[in-house]
């Protein structure tokens, strides 16, 4: 019979054994997904362009268990690459998390809107997506099993809350997730993606112009769901669950990590309590 520490050790460490690549690893959401996958056991590959800080994140989870590779995931050669290290570092890839992500300038109205900018988003939220699923798919295919993960948005989902690119590509990753769940199915690969509300990542901050503090009440004065603030570490535990063999069975999803903002009319405020109500 199994002793009460090892199955406490199983229960702790989900991804025993798995290797994981995490494009955009070396900050916000991907950072903690990569430091939340090597504390469930897991071998992580960071695939990033910013070379400093990837390394750096992965100095901190330790060269025995994760390894910085430089890769733009808009040059097809570069996520290539990015796969054939995990391979060659971990000897196989069961985890791909197409994490790296975009935002453009917030323009209110279409007229001002750039082609350029439509193009960069595009090519870095949809493009970059597209490649990282083709080349995860390539090593994956043949062991007939794998994990595939895409981080999407709340964008993926409701209109208005991002700019037309941002909104456009993250809809475009989920029908890519869906597509390729269908193909990849046939070969016991599962595809999946999140779609997180706001959190106060370097990128969510810059594209607002605030700091953490700024950004997390702003979120929190929106948000359905009260008392709780959205972080990246929650985020990671959902790709945790798609990564690890609790999912098993869930693909083709996208999994809405936003408190329930998406299913929200705030035109309509049937529960809402009068104040002098509230319990
Ligand atoms: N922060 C939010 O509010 C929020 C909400 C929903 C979804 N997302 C999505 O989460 C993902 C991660 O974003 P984040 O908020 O953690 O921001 P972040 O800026 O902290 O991290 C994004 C990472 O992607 C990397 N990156 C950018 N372009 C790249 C490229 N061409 N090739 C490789 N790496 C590249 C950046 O260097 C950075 O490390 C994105 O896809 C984003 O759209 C973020």
């Amino acid at each position: 019979m199994a002793s009460t520490s090892s199955l406490m050790s199983a229960v702790s460490r989900r991804l025993e054994g798995k290797v994981a690549l995490i494009t955009g690893g070396a900050s916000g959401i991907g950072e903690s997904t990569a430091k939340v996958f090597a504390h469930h056991g897991a071998k992580v590959v960071i695939a990033d362009i910013q070379d400093e800080l990837g390394h750096s994140v992965s100095q901190t989870i330790g060269q025995n268990n994760c390894i910085y590779v430089h890769c733009d995931v808009t040059d097809e050669s570069q996520v290539k690459n990015a796969v054939d290290r995990a391979v060659e570092a971990f000897g196989k890839l069961d985890i791909m998390l197409n994490n790296a992500g975009v935002i453009d300038d917030d323009k209110p109205r279409i007229i001002d809107n750039e082609k350029a900018d439509f193009e960069r988003v595009m090519s870095v939220n949809v493009t970059g997506v597209f490649l990282g699923i083709k080349h995860a798919a390539r090593v994956m295919i043949p062991k007939r099993s794998g994990s595939i993960i895409a981080t999407a948005s709340v964008s993926s989902y409701i209109a208005g809350a991002n700019s037309h690119a941002y909104t456009c590509s993250k809809h475009a990753v989920v029908g890519l997730t869906r597509n390729a769940a269908i193909e990849l199915g046939q070969f016991g690969i599962r595809v999946n993606c999140l779609s997180p509300y706001g959190v106060a990542t370097p990128m969510a901050m810059a594209s607002c112009g605030v700091d953490e503090a700024g950004l997390e009440n702003l979120l929190n004065s929106v948000a359905n769901l009260k008392g709780v603030t959205l972080k990246a570490e929650d985020v990671a535990n959902a790709a945790l669950f798609l990564a690890s063999e609790e999912g098993r069975y869930v693909s083709g999803h996208n999994l809405l990590i936003d408190g329930g903002f998406s299913i929200v009319n705030p035109s309509f405020q049937m529960f809402q309590y009068p104040d002098d109500n509230r319990p």
